[in-house]
């Protein structure tokens, strides 16, 4: 029970890493809420984890509404009191995400925005948002998800993606550096392919697969509990060594 009675906030939390995270937080003691554009299944989530023993609440929140945000992080404290992980998975490639195949140069500017905004924005909100209780505590931990794309670059349908996620190492960071002095934490963690989705295969890494969720999640819990107390500013590359270069 490495988190009992911690408090955690996780956006993009209705599905992939982000649920697997609020259920593997809930398993360890944790109380969390689930936030996502997508009500429905936010909130199927969490009652999910409650009928399994877990404490867990579900919340509408498109993380580029800062009035949402706001109020999932004011919801926290009327319910439990404190905030004391913040997990800003809420985020996907523009192009496969609203569907939109064509190339940047003629991409509508409303996918390009969102591209920014649910990647890059909705974190550096959500920080906004959380980091004023996490110093107040003198404590918290703040993840960011970066990707593989921002190192590297991304292409067309990705090209708002990559420079997003670039910028989440910026934020991250920044953001260690405001916490520090109050012992608030902030990471990056930045996968190559994850299977929350089966043509995340296709993708090559030097490990010659793609990442199981749960590799990447237990990555995230470690990062957030006691045992990596001394570890802030950071991005963590988990990606089979594509980084390493030479992939196509
Ligand atoms: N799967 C991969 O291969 C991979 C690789 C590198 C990085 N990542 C990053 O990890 C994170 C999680 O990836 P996943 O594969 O688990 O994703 P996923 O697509 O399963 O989940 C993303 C969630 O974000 C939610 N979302 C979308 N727009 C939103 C908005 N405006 N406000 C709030 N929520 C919104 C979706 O409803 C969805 O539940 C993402 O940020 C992704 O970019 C994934």
């Amino acid at each position: 029970m490495a988190f009992k009675n911690k408090v955690a906030i996780i956006t993009g939390a209705a599905s992939g890493m982000g649920l697997l995270a609020a259920r593997n937080l809930c398993a360890e003691g944790a109380k969390v809420i689930l936030t996502d554009v997508n009500k429905a299944a936010a909130e199927a989530a969490a009652e999910d984890i409650r009928g399994n023993g877990g404490d867990a609440m579900g919340m509408e929140v498109d993380v580029r509404n800062y009035a949402q945000v706001e109020n999932a992080a004011r919801a926290a404290l009327e319910k439990y009191g404190r905030i004391d992980l913040l997990l800003n998975f809420a985020g996907g490639a523009e192009g496969r995400m609203l569907k939109c195949p064509a190339p940047f140069h003629e991409m509508p500017i409303d996918v390009i925005d969102w591209g920014l905004d649910v990647n890059l924005k909705g974190a550096v909100y959500f920080c906004r948002a959380v980091l004023g209780t996490m110093i107040r505590q003198k404590s918290g931990v703040i993840i960011n998800l970066g990707s593989v794309t921002g190192m590297e670059g991304g292409g067309n349908g990705a090209v708002n993606y990559s420079a997003a996620k670039s910028g989440l190492v910026g934020l991250t960071k920044s953001i260690a550096l405001c916490g520090a002095p109050y012992g608030v934490r902030a990471c990056c963690v930045s996968p190559g392919p994850v299977l929350t989705r089966p043509d995340m295969a296709n993708m090559k890494t030097r490990l010659g697969r793609a990442a199981e969720p749960r590799e990447v999640v237990d990555l995230i819990l470690y990062l957030c509990s006691d045992k990596a107390a001394f570890i802030t500013g950071t991005n963590y590359m988990i990606d089979g060594g594509r980084s390493c270069g030479g992939m196509e």
